[in-house]
């Protein structure tokens, strides 16, 4: 079956599926992105995705390409097309064309948007998460707008490879004052010994991620106490669980930083609760 993908007005068999050389984001990373999961070949959290891709829109002052609900048929014709009933749906919207130039072009062009979609294998996430993965920390060395969910991600790139080098899934960053800020492309948490979850708060450092925040009325509803605050590489080395959010890991259990096992190096009991509940508080369409 071909895949298909999404370009600037087209739906193309991904082998034909092509941008302009000039794109701005292919040259200069000027874009941002979002990733949904899908379930059942339906979109997670569709709104609250699109609502934080209007604002990574508006910081970078690249115009909306389309109202959200001409996206929302188009992703879901990708998903539909692609005959994905359990994987992830990628947006990507850039600046658009132009000649090589680092301004903006001076004459607004229409922005780029590609959207592609793949199955991902559910029964082998679900073992993943029955045993959960290891975490390295490393030197925070991305740029301070990490608030925008920017195609630039070189520094992310990085850490995750260093991460599969040395037998880790994530590397989670860590700021000059010494706390964690988040995952290279997720949300880090820990659980305290008395049950409450930690993580830090959007202000500054990390992307508000939306499972994190779907995660958080989760939370309200199972009566777990949360602390947004910053805690640091030792803290949560001791600490009685961690794990961490994003669309496609949804709540994935950490059994290891550093080589220094979490907990009884099984993931906690809380984590997987909160995995089994996530979806019932998930927005479906
Ligand atoms: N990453 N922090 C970073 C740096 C991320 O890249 C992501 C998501 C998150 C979690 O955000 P959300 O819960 O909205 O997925 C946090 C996506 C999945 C990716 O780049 O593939």
């Amino acid at each position: 079956m071909p895949r298909i993908a999404y370009v600037n007005g087209l739906y193309r068999d991904l082998r034909d599926a092509c941008v302009n050389v000039e794109d701005r984001g292919y040259q200069f990373a000027d874009g941002v992105y979002e990733v949904c999961e899908v379930r059942g070949a339906r979109l997670v959290d569709f709104s609250r995705h699109m609502t934080r891709l209007q604002r990574s829109l508006r910081e970078l002052r690249i115009a909306e390409p389309m109202p959200v609900a001409a996206l929302a048929i188009i992703m879901r014709e990708v998903v539909r097309r692609n005959r994905v009933t359990y994987g992830m749906v990628y947006l990507q919207v850039t600046r658009g064309v132009a000649r090589r130039d680092h301004a903006f072009p001076p004459n607004p062009v229409k922005p780029s948007v590609v959207i592609t979609a793949h199955a991902l294998n559910y029964e082998k996430k679900q073992q993943i998460a029955a045993t959960g993965i290891k975490v390295i920390t490393l030197p925070e060395n991305r740029w301070p707008r990490v608030d925008i969910k920017s195609v630039s991600l070189l520094p992310n790139v990085l850490a995750k490879q260093q991460a599969r080098e040395e037998g880790a899934y994530e590397a989670w960053y860590v700021d000059r004052d010494g706390f964690i800020t988040e995952g290279a492309s997720s949300n880090a948490w820990i659980v305290t010994a008395d049950g409450r979850a930690v993580t830090r708060s959007v202000d500054v450092g990390i992307l508000a991620g939306i499972t994190r925040a779907v995660l958080m009325d989760v939370m309200k509803a199972l009566q777990i106490s949360l602390e947004e605050r910053p805690f640091t590489p030792e803290e949560a080395r001791e600490a009685a669980e961690a794990f961490v959010t994003s669309a496609t890991q949804v709540v994935m259990p950490v059994v290891a930083i550093d080589g220094q096992v979490v907990g009884n190096g099984q993931p906690g009991g809380i984590t997987r609760r909160l995995r089994e509940e996530f979806h019932r508080f998930s927005a479906f369409s």
